[in-house]
């Protein structure tokens, strides 16, 4: 996208422009739940995930409601929206972490790969094996990069020393970080720099082969130079793999994802390409949202 509209999101400050009506906006301040603005590039496509009327409760709080959409295969979508709009809750509900949350209800459903993810007989170990999860703060286990890597296959039971070291150095060269830790794999993780242990624990989730990459702002605990390789990673996996990824960095989203969810107030407001969302958005909303106008 352009220079000058990239510096204007950082620098226009978040103050309603005068005269400008936000029919959406507004409407959903009042509870109402609008039908999200879903471009046809979004549905035209093969989904690997589609939403179906989610809605999710924390006990009484509504926190989504009636989420519908699809997540196109093999690319990266992004979740952008103010703090506390449901970013994390409808990413954490792909894998069925809210369920770990006690009082949490949920309606409707999502399908990965065709297969319900909160159906009656679903498997829920066997779904979060489906999925790769990062979170906001790198996550390493108290052992070594190795065990770290090969983690997954370990509790699937596999033995095999050769099938491990192909895995680990497979999963370590796709998460960009082979070079580094080559020749220290048998040394503790916790001894990496930050950016270095967010880039394990993304060796660590596509060591699994999962079907989606689950991100949560990964680069929220990094300096710039960790976040631009990060980001440059994302870019580089997008080939092989699905990737839905939450950041309230907007200069984020235009640089590492194919296509943008807007979300607001537990709402999704509307979803299209990168480029239709940050520069030909048919929402008035979603424009003085990405261009930092309110929000
Ligand atoms: N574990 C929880 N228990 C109760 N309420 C929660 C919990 N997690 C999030 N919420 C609430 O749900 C809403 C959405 O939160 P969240 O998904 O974390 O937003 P975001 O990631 O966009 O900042 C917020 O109002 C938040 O306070
Ligand atoms: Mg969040």
């Amino acid at each position: 996208m352009a220079t000058t509209q990239l510096e204007a999101a950082k620098n226009v400050q978040p103050t309603k422009r005068s005269g400008r009506s936000y029919p959406v906006i507004e409407g959903i301040r009042r509870g109402e739940t609008p039908a999200p603005v879903i471009h046809e590039t979004v549905v035209s496509g093969d989904p690997v995930l589609s939403i179906e009327n989610f809605c999710l409760y924390y006990s009484a709080a509504k926190a989504l409601y009636d989420v519908t959409t699809q997540v196109p295969r093999g690319k990266v979508t992004a979740i952008i929206g103010p703090s506390g709009c449901g970013k994390s809750t409808l990413l954490r509900s792909v894998n069925r972490l809210n369920d770990l949350v006690e009082g949490v209800r949920i309606t409707g459903d999502m399908r990965l790969n065709g297969t319900s993810v909160y159906g009656r007989d679903v498997d829920v170990i066997d779904l979060r094996k489906r999925l790769g999860m990062v979170f906001q703060k790198p996550n390493p286990f108290p052992m070594s990069i190795f065990e770290n890597v090969v983690y997954a296959l370990r509790i699937d039971g596999e033995r095999r020393r050769k099938v491990l070291e192909e895995a680990c150095e497979r999963s370590l060269k796709g998460a960009a970080l082979w070079d580094e830790v080559k020749d220290r794999l048998s040394q503790s993780a916790l001894g990496l720099s930050g950016g270095q242990q967010q880039r394990l624990c993304i060796a660590r989730a596509i060591a699994a082969e999962p079907e989606v990459l689950l991100l949560d702002e990964p680069c929220s605990a990094l300096d710039p130079i960790a976040t631009l390789r990060i980001e440059e990673l994302i870019h580089e996996i997008s080939d092989r793999y699905t990737v839905l990824i939450v950041t309230h960095n907007m200069q984020q989203a235009t640089r590492v994802s194919d296509y943008t969810m807007f979300m607001y107030l537990g709402r999704l407001v509307e979803h299209g390409t990168t480029e239709d969302i940050f520069q030909n958005p048919r929402l008035s909303e979603t424009e003085d949202y990405v261009t930092g106008r309110f929000g």
